[in-house]
């Protein structure tokens, strides 16, 4: 597979979730109610997967290595675009959630907040990643020998590989920050 193959595949899971979000959005606007269970696991998902595994990985490997290369005038722009545009995404997501935990501590007006920012999402999502699709990884394929795509298809993996440790390490660190844990843990061993 190539590189820009992997990257490919998770669009077409993040314009699935784009799709729920949408008929999600049509159902507040039903019942004037956000489905605050289902808005966390769509913020994680943009956050964790969309934004940090995948953007991660555009960033991190992908436009990292073609830094490196002579870019055409054309390329070099779109992929300033690109990272712009990750980082406009990574705003819309933060709204959201702080929307999400202000509506969920029992601020009923963020409804508004939360369907603005789901809007901007589902109308941002499927342009960024036809961009990408139509536009830029194919000619971004051009700068790299089948060496250098399958070194970059390796440390895709590794890339994902790490993340899920991290994720989860995070989510205990910040749970035994809480006060929880007592500092001497009977359920682990010594080495
Ligand atoms: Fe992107
Ligand atoms: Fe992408």
């Amino acid at each position: 597979m190539k590189p820009i193959g992997q990257l490919m595949i998770e669009h077409r899971l993040i314009e699935k979730m784009v799709y729920l979000l949408d008929r999600q959005l049509k159902r507040m606007e039903e019942t004037q109610n956000a489905d605050i269970a289902f808005l966390k696991v769509a913020a994680d998902f943009f956050r964790t997967y969309a934004d940090k595994t995948h953007h991660g990985k555009e960033e991190d490997i992908l436009f990292r290595e073609l830094a490196k290369k002579q870019l055409s005038q054309i390329d070099k722009q779109m992929m300033d675009e690109l990272t712009q545009e990750h980082i406009i995404a990574r705003g819309m997501v933060a709204r959201l959630i702080k929307a999400r935990e202000n509506y969920t501590q029992g601020n009923l007006d963020n409804l508004h907040e939360i369907m603005v920012s789901i809007k901007e999402l589902v109308a941002f999502y499927p342009v960024h990643i036809m961009k990408e699709d139509k536009r830029f990884f194919y000619p971004s394929l051009e700068y790299f020998n089948e060496q250098e795509q399958a070194d970059m298809l390796q440390e895709f993996w590794e890339f994902d590989r790490k993340l899920i440790h991290d994720k989860y390490k995070k989510i205990v660190d910040e749970i035994e920050k809480s006060g929880l844990f007592c500092a001497s843990n009977p359920f682990t061993w010594e080495f």
